[in-house]
């Protein structure tokens, strides 16, 4: 039977969930370790979701009307994802990003038309930098509607409603072990939320960047993992309202070197090509499927997005 879609909306969501089985062989991996391929989505991320829902709540709720601007501060894929929904639907867009983001997401979201501004890297590394720069988005764009992943609950939502039940639906149940990497915890807490509610053994695990792996005052040019975010030591003040901790059982730290060997290894064997927060979550699927105590277990990793949105900063390819 033919179908035609309509609405880029009806696009986003039901992304495949694919078995490493080389990987596996290769490494006498005990467990069964499956990517759910997020950049399957019709903007390229996880993001796609978000997106769609922030802005399907919005219009909800009658905060949206046509040609109105919607903005935010992101690292590139919830910019990506809401400029390609609201192109769609007759919005414009505006994102505040951080100067060291890769150009391709720069250049993407030109592309979808988005005006996009540059923030110096340096100015989010002090104290309460989030704070102020949001402060100052505020001011600047009277009027428009701030779509705020970072707080908006239609972000951890819609993977309650969606990327937990697909999971749970295509696995047929048969899931132990949830690994995802947190930019606003919206994936991680949505999704194992939802596995939670329907089998309450499953361990949710984070992989969050090392502490070298993390741009500070005194390691400016530390080479950190786009998006993602250290959890642990974090002021429970500092972390995003859409990351709800009570989900998480287990985070462990991985270096950006490691998230882009495995990044590499996955692309080498398995011929997908991922970016390097999947890089990190694949690498901690691997330190798990080590313990003898998950033998035999079903581990799935959220793959966010596509390794071709940071070719350009690639610095070696192995
Ligand atoms: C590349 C990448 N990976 C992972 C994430 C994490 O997603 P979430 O914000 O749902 O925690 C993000 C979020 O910005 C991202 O940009």
């Amino acid at each position: 039977m033919g179908k035609i879609h309509g609405d880029l909306s009806e696009l986003v969501g039901n992304t495949p969930i694919l078995d490493l089985r080389r990987i596996r062989a290769a490494r006498r991996v005990l467990s069964r370790i499956l990517v759910k391929i997020e950049y399957l989505n019709p903007a390229g991320s996880v993001k796609d979701r978000t997106a769609w829902s922030i802005i399907r709540e919005a219009e909800r709720s009658g905060q949206l009307k046509p040609g109105d601007l919607l903005v935010d501060i992101t690292s590139g894929n919830t910019g990506i994802g809401l400029a390609a929904i609201a192109a769609s639907r007759g919005y414009r867009t505006k994102f505040y990003l951080r100067d060291v983001i890769s150009r391709d997401k720069i250049n993407i979201l030109r592309q979808f038309g988005a005006e996009v501004v540059l923030i110096e890297n340096e100015k989010f590394l002090v104290p309460d930098a989030l704070n102020d720069i949001l402060q100052t988005i505020r001011n600047e764009n009277p009027g428009a509607f701030f779509t705020d992943q970072r707080e908006n609950p239609a972000n951890p939502l819609i993977h309650l409603e969606t990327t937990g039940p697909e999971i749970w639906r295509d696995t047929d149940g048969d899931v132990d072990i949830l690994v995802g990497t947190v930019g606003t915890g919206g994936t991680i807490s949505g999704a194992g939320r939802f596995l939670k509610q329907q089998k309450p053994g499953v361990h949710v695990v984070v992989a969050e960047p090392t502490p070298e792996s993390v741009p500070t005052l005194d390691n400016p040019d530390a080479e950190a993992i786009e998006g993602v975010h250290k959890v642990t030591e974090v002021e429970e003040s500092h972390l995003p309202g859409t990351y709800d901790s009570t989900v998480v059982d287990e985070v462990i730290a991985v270096t950006t070197a490691e998230a882009q060997k495995t990044a590499l290894a996955v692309a080498r064997e398995e011929g997908i090509l991922v970016g390097t927060s999947s890089g990190a979550a694949l690498a901690v699927a691997l330190v798990l499927a080590a313990r003898p105590e998950n033998a035999d277990k079903t581990i799935v990793v959220i793959v966010p997005d596509s390794g071709e949105r940071y070719l350009s900063t690639l610095k070696t390819q192995g």
